[in-house]
């Protein structure tokens, strides 16, 4: 298995992410985007849970909050999608396969806030852009060095479904830099770097595939507060034993 070199492992240190280009084939890329177009053709949402993603504080807490679907979400294929897809009756307003989030834009925030672990540090997320992600279709951008602040809001699990603690702070935009990623290229994002991405207006699409590792070092306490917990029937599983 290939390994960062030490003046890749020094970047990421500094930065808080890291570009490793050409990190899956055209092939692969294509294999896994026909995959993910077999999944969205089957997928059943019933009418109740058709809930569009937001990172937005009032948004989120309206949409998502005291939705049991995205609470239960952690062991499941769950679709969020963008806003704007449905009307008001949940009836899809734009292709199904067109409609999905994740793969659409996501206002600055820190993995952590979602994500929370004890101690800090723990979590990469791991970002592999399955077609050019570029400047014109929704590239990430990053503030570079913001993982060493700590985390400025945290989203727990409340009696009528979540709530925030702490506050997103006003982030200066032009700390950001783009991070253009040709297909194929991964990305690895420290749990509390800030980053973000911009809405997609160009005609291209911006599939990425996304996951979040925990490193289970001992010591390790995954909040029991965050919204996303491992359940019995599905405990995270270990990428290593
Ligand atoms: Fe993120």
């Amino acid at each position: 298995m290939a390994c960062l070199s030490p003046s890749q492992l020094k970047k990421f240190q500094e930065d808080g992410f890291l570009l490793l280009e050409e990190f899956l084939t055209e092939d692969e890329c294509v294999a896994m985007q026909q995959r993910i177009g077999e999944i969205v053709a089957e997928m059943d949402v019933p009418l109740h849970c058709r809930t569009e993603f937001s990172t937005q504080e009032d948004e989120q807490l309206r949409n998502q909050g005291s939705t049991e679907y995205f609470l239960s979400s952690g062991d499941k294929i769950r679709f969020f999608f963008e806003k704007g897809v449905f009307d008001k009756k949940g009836n899809f307003l734009v292709p199904p396969e067109k409609s999905i989030n994740k793969i659409g834009h996501v206002s600055p925030h820190q993995d952590a806030t979602f994500l929370y672990t004890e101690p800090l540090g723990r979590v990469l997320g791991v970002w592999i852009a399955m077609e050019d992600a570029l400047l014109e279709n929704g590239c990430l951008w990053f503030i570079p060095g913001s993982h060493t602040r700590g985390v400025s809001r945290r989203m727990i699990r409340a009696p009528a479904g979540t709530s925030f603690l702490g506050s997103e702070p006003a982030w200066d935009n032009n700390l950001f830099v783009p991070l253009p990623v040709r297909r194929g290229g991964l990305v690895l994002i420290h749990g509390e770097v800030v980053h973000k991405s911009e809405q997609n207006l160009s005609n291209h699409s911006r599939q990425a595939y996304t996951f979040h590792l925990m490193e289970a070092a001992a010591g390790t306490v995954w909040s029991p507060e965050n919204w996303l917990q491992p359940t019995t029937e599905l405990p995270f599983p270990p990428l290593y034993v």
